[in-house]
């Protein structure tokens, strides 16, 4: 037998299981509500729209949705993505896009084009996991700065990077997820913002806004994106379909200043020529019929049903005790419970699973391990009834361990 542990490339042997992936594998088990998975809700599809606008892309652009495209994107859709930008108050021009498979392509992306071994990347303390995968098979130093109900603290960001500077170290990028964050659903204050712009004009460096989220709002005004307050000067911003559409289209898109993002298509070129044309058009006549507007009207109101839902059942079924809190995120998919500090995410999952609910532990979204008393808890998949009994099932053993730390 062929010694494979030896023949796989360094960036090969350095991919860490995803934990989340491999807590998923429990949660399948029959009877388990599951609040792990970060899945949109597959009764939301807009089944009937993709259907008619398949047929239309097909019949009114075969040779063109059926043949390879080019590797920065059809220009139908870069024609739509530059009015989604516009309305975000973004002055940005075709040049600025590149079309991705989907943003967890960007993220890959990313780690190529800028990440040499050992260089340190500033990441949120929670923060998205797929980035921290992407980052860390690039071997990428992970630095992480804590955030609270504002998002990400700046005066700690600053703290870090005069370390860094100090210890001379190539810092690059900062990577948040600004908007209802996976997993915390936390948003990144306005203030905050102006704050993180100045610092990286100060000490040089990219700031990575990575929003799948941003229009899944259920209610409150929308802060300025850092790309509108930027200008194309040092944000990279990632969008994606998956949350707005369907994640089964695997379409996204990157927004940056020219240069980066003809460095960035070279490096996609590489990988897969270009996303396929045909869901690049299914997706541009879906926003260029309004079904895109409808649909995230659809969605944003269906997935406030469900957050209000267990915002109540986490009232109505949690403990009262001090150091047990949640966020009341005011969009997305995800909210992030605190447990005392005496407990523990990671020992009680086992005892969840064998209550039949499960969530993914918030250790998992931690770079330098911490954060063993969180997890997230995702609303947007379960049904109503499942909140409801899930939550009762959480509450219960939640007040059965404080009981046994006794
Ligand atoms: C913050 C963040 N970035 C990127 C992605 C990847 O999304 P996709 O590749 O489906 O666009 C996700 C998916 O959940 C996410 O939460």
């Amino acid at each position: 037998m062929i010694d494979l542990v030896k023949n796989y490339a360094i960036t090969t042997r350095r991919i860490k299981k995803s934990v989340i992936r491999e807590l998923l594998k429990l949660t399948n088990k029959p009877g388990v509500i599951s609040f792990a998975g970060g899945l949109p809700d597959p009764d939301a599809f807009p089944v009937e729209w993709i259907e008619e606008v398949t047929m239309k892309v097909i019949k009114e652009n075969s040779k063109s949705s059926l043949q390879y495209g080019p590797t920065d994107g059809m220009p139908e859709l870069k024609r739509e993505i530059v009015k989604h930008s516009k309305k975000l108050g973004e002055n940005i021009r075709d040049e600025n896009v590149l079309v991705t498979t989907a943003s967890q392509q960007g993220l890959e992306l990313l780690g190529k084009v800028f990440i040499d071994p050992s260089d340190p990347v500033i990441v949120e303390l929670p923060s998205y996991i797929g980035g921290l995968q992407v980052f860390g098979a690039y071997s990428a130093k992970m630095h992480g700065v804590p955030m609270d109900d504002n998002g990400i603290r700046t005066d700690l960001l600053e703290e870090l990077i005069i370390k860094l500077k100090k210890d001379e170290e190539r810092y690059k990028f900062l990577y948040l997820v600004p908007d209802f964050q996976n997993p915390s659903g936390v948003t990144l204050s306005q203030e905050r913002r102006k704050k993180v712009l100045e610092l990286s004009y100060k000490y040089d460096f990219l700031v990575v806004e990575d929003s799948p989220y941003k229009d899944v709002r259920f209610e409150g005004t929308p802060p300025a994106t850092l790309q509108s307050m930027d200008g194309l000067k040092s944000v990279i911003t990632l969008r994606t379909f998956s949350k707005i559409f369907v994640p089964g289209i695997r379409v996204g898109w990157v927004v940056a200043n020219e240069d980066i993002i003809s460095k960035m298509a070279l490096a996609k070129q590489a990988m897969d020529l270009c996303t396929s044309s045909l869901c690049q058009l299914i997706a541009a006549k879906f926003c260029e019929l309004g079904y895109l507007d409808k649909q995230i009207a659809f969605v944003s109101k269906r997935y406030k049903e469900k957050r209000d839902l267990m915002m109540s059942a986490l009232e109505k079924y949690m403990p009262k005790v001090e150091g047990l809190r949640w966020t009341r995120p005011d969009g997305g998919l995800f909210l992030w419970l605190e447990l005392p500090k005496n407990l523990s995410a990671d020992e009680l999952f086992p005892k969840a699973i064998e209550e039949k609910v499960a969530y993914v532990i918030g250790s998992a979204f931690h770079c330098d391990g911490s954060g063993a008393n969180t997890m997230r808890l995702n609303f947007s998949f379960p049904t109503h009834e499942q909140i409801d009994e899930g939550i009762k099932r959480l509450g219960n053993l939640v007040k059965k361990q404080l009981v046994n730390q006794k």
